[in-house]
C-alpha cells in the first residue's frame, strides 16, 4: 500500500543558520519532496486560504496570534479520507513550538484509527518541540513513530537522514 505524505511549508523571509534569507521553497517542502522520491509515497500540500506574510517578523506575530487563540484556519483543500494508506507521514515547520495551525485544521478532520504516523520537522533549534505530544491529541487511534528533527538549513543536504529514518 502506498504512504501519504501531509505536509505545510511557508516560502518567503525565513530565519536560517546565518540570518534571515529569501527563500523561495520552504524547508519542510524540500524535505518532504525528497521523502517522495524515496518513499513514492503521494503528497498533500496543506495551504490556508488566508497567506501567511511574506516578512517573517509579521509571520511570526501571526502565527503567535493564531496558537494562543488555537485557531483552526479555513485550508484551500481538503484530504477527503486517509483510508487508502496505511503509514501517513506528517511534515511540519516549528512555528513557536509546535505545527503551524492549518495542519492542526487538516489533521483533526480525518480518522486515525490504526494508522502508522511518522512525523518529521524543519526546524531551527527546537527540534521536534511539542509536536509528537501535539499528534497524539490531534491523531488519536494513530501509531505515532520516532519523529525526525531536521534544522531547515540543512533541508538540501537532508537525504541520508530520511533514508536512515525511513
Ligand atoms: C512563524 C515562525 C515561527 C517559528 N518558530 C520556531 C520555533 O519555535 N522554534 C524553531 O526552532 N524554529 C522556529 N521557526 C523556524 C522554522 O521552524 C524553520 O525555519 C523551518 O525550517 C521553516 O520551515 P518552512 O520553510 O517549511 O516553512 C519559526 C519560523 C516561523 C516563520
Amino acid at each position: 500500500m502506498k504512504g501519504l505524505i501531509i505536509y505545510f511549508s511557508h516560502a518567503g523571509e525565513n530565519y536560517m543558520r546565518d540570518g534571515i534569507k529569501n527563500i523561495t521553497k520552504g524547508n519542510t517542502e524540500i524535505v518532504a519532496e525528497k521523502l517522495q522520491n524515496l518513499t513514492n509515497a503521494n503528497i498533500f500540500k496543506v495551504e490556508s486560504i488566508k497567506e501567511y506574510p511574506y516578512n517573517y517578523q509579521e509571520c511570526c506575530d501571526v502565527a503567535k496570534e493564531e496558537l494562543n487563540k488555537k485557531e483552526r484556519p479555513e485550508l484551500k483543500k481538503y484530504l477527503k479520507d486517509i483510508d487508502n494508506y496505511d503509514v501517513i507521514y506528517i511534515g511540519s515547520p516549528i512555528w513557536w513550538g509546535t505545527m503551524p495551525m492549518p495542519l492542526f485544521s487538516a489533521l483533526e478532520k480525518l480518522n486515525w484509527q490504526g494508522k502508522i504516523v511518522k512525523p518529521f520537522t524543519t526546524h531551527e533549534g527546537s527540534g521536534l518541540g511539542n509536536v509528537m505530544s501535539d499528534l497524539t491529541k490531534v491523531c488519536p487511534g494513530a501509531e505515532i513513530n520516532n519523529g525526525l528533527a531536521i534544522r531547515g538549513s540543512d533541508a538540501e543536504e537532508s537525504e541520508e537522514m530520511l533514508k536512515s529514518w525511513i
